[in-house]
């Protein structure tokens, strides 16, 4: 009885310190505060955090990003030029960037990637001729949010009157890398090429973030889940960004795979519903396969790469970004088949990708699988 008292009067206590933070708790001592102080009451969201890509963003933590990150010539000056996207909340930024500062192993405002304060505090979007940039808020505790507040949190307070959290427009402070083909980096042959995940231009003119449907709809689905420990929600925004190095779930709501038959052969149909194009990045590698009876009749592939088949595999861009072999946003592509169906006959179809195009992971030396492999977005049987 007595233990049964003493351990009910603990977690009294003990629960009262954790709830009434110490000035020690709450101060946030560099630019940024660091994601593992959002652990204690928003643990949910922290485990999916955890696993993103936003995550494992940069040099010291993602195998991908340092193997071409090493295959630029940017780096023999050490200038990680990089940083900005991928490493925001790091300490000292622009010493990364005009490389008067090294990135330390085990430097935490690094290894926190796209970090939860950092993209929290993003006040604005700044669009200029090179892209879009983020402005950050000075006010280190106090996140950018968009519920009405329940119960202030004694940690940070939340202002949620930024529209760009509403619409998906913060995600776009990042995701328009350059519009213009001249700040692709471009070698002494006079070779260019782009490390810039070079988004097409009209990404935010067809993007068209609207309340109803932009970037956080889409990839920020409400979970189940309570958004804090301190009190229970039924869901929580998804917060593992998941879209092809971790799989989007329900890809097939946004994309249709349809079969048409003709009497000399067949066709299948992608339908892309995405506000966007299907490929953003060029990395990237879609294959479309065919099978008739479990045996592959056509492989087509897809990459947002310009049609100059001469370019070598880094050189995307020549003079013209023109993405003929992309599917686009809010179109359709067909595949045809010169074969005749009979009734009995089954069609699959399958859309999948390589995160990294295998000749490009030979070429930076990066032996890392789950870049390479090929996943499976879509199987369709009809
Ligand atoms: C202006 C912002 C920005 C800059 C600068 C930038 N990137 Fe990126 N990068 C992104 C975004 C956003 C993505 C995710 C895009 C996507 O998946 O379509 C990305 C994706 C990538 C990927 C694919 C990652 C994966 O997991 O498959 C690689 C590799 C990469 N970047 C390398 C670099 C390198 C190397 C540099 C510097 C030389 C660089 N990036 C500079 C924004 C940027
Ligand atoms: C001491 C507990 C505590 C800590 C630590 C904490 N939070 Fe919170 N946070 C809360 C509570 C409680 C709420 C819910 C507030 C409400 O709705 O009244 C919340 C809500 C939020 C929201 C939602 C705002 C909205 O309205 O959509 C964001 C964003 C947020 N926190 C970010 C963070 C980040 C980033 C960290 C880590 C740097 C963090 N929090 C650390 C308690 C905490
Ligand atoms: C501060 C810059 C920044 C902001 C803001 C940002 N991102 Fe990203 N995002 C990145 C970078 C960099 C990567 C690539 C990380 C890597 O793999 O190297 C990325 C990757 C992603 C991926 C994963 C793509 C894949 O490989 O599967 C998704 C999905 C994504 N972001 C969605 C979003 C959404 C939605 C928002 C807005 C809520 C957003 N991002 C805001 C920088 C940013
Ligand atoms: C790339 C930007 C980005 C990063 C990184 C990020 N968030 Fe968020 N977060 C958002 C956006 C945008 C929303 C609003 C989602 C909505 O309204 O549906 C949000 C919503 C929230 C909410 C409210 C959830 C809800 O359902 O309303 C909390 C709490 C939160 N974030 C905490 C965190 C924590 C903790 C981390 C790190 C572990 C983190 N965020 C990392 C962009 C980000
Ligand atoms: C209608 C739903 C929808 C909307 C809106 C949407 N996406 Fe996507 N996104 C997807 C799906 C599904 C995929 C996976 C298939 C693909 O690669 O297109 C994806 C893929 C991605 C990728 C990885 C593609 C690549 O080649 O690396 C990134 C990055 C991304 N989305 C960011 C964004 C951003 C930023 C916005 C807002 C401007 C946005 N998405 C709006 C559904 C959506």
């Amino acid at each position: 009885m007595q233990l049964i008292l003493f351990l009910f009067l603990s977690t009294l206590l003990f629960g009262n310190i954790a709830d009434i933070p110490s000035d020690e708790v709450i101060k946030v001592k560099g630019k940024f505060a660091p994601n593992k102080k959002c652990i204690r009451c928003h643990l949910d969201i922290y485990i999916e955090f955890k696993h993103s890509k936003h995550r494992h963003s940069n040099i010291l933590n993602n195998a991908a990003h340092k193997a071409m990150w090493d295959g630029n010539p940017l780096s023999k000056e050490q200038k990680y030029v990089c940083a900005t996207c991928h490493a925001p909340a790091a300490e000292d930024i622009e010493g990364l960037i005009n490389g008067t500062a090294v990135a330390q192993e085990g430097d935490k405002s690094i290894d926190d990637g796209v970090s939860c304060a950092m993209c929290h505090r993003i006040a604005d979007i700044h669009p200029t001729e090179k892209g879009d940039k983020y402005i950050v808020s000075d006010k280190k505790r106090v996140y950018y949010g968009t519920r009405e507040s329940k119960q202030r949190s004694d940690y940070h307070k939340i202002k949620t009157d930024n529209p760009i959290f509403k619409n998906g427009d913060v995600c776009l402070t990042c995701h328009t890398q350059h519009k213009k083909q001249k700040l692709l980096i471009q070698k002494k042959s006079g070779e260019k090429y782009c490390v810039f995940s070079p988004v097409d231009e009209n990404i935010t003119k067809i993007s068209q973030n609207t309340k109803e449907e932009n970037c956080i709809t889409c990839h920020m689905p409400q979970v189940r889940g309570s958004l804090t420990d301190r009190f229970d929600t039924p869901t929580h925004a998804y917060h593992g960004f998941s879209a092809l190095s971790k799989k989007i779930k329900d890809a097939k709501k946004y994309i249709d795979l349809n079969l048409t038959k003709h009497s000399d052969s067949f066709e299948i149909i992608i339908h892309n519903k995405i506000t966007h194009d299907i490929i953003l990045h060029p990395t990237r590698l879609f294959k479309l396969k065919i099978y008739l009876n479990d045996k592959v009749v056509k492989t087509v592939e897809f990459q947002k790469e310009s049609q100059d088949r001469d370019a070598k595999p880094l050189a995307w861009l020549k003079d013209e970004i023109k993405y003929k072999n992309n599917i686009l946003a809010k179109s359709k592509k067909s595949v045809k088949v010169d074969i005749v169906l009979k009734d009995e006959d089954k069609v699959r179809a399958v859309l999948g990708y390589h995160v990294m195009k295998p000749e490009l992971a030979k070429k930076i030396g990066l032996k890392d699988k789950k870049s390479t492999e090929f996943k499976i977005l879509i199987d369709e049987r009809f």
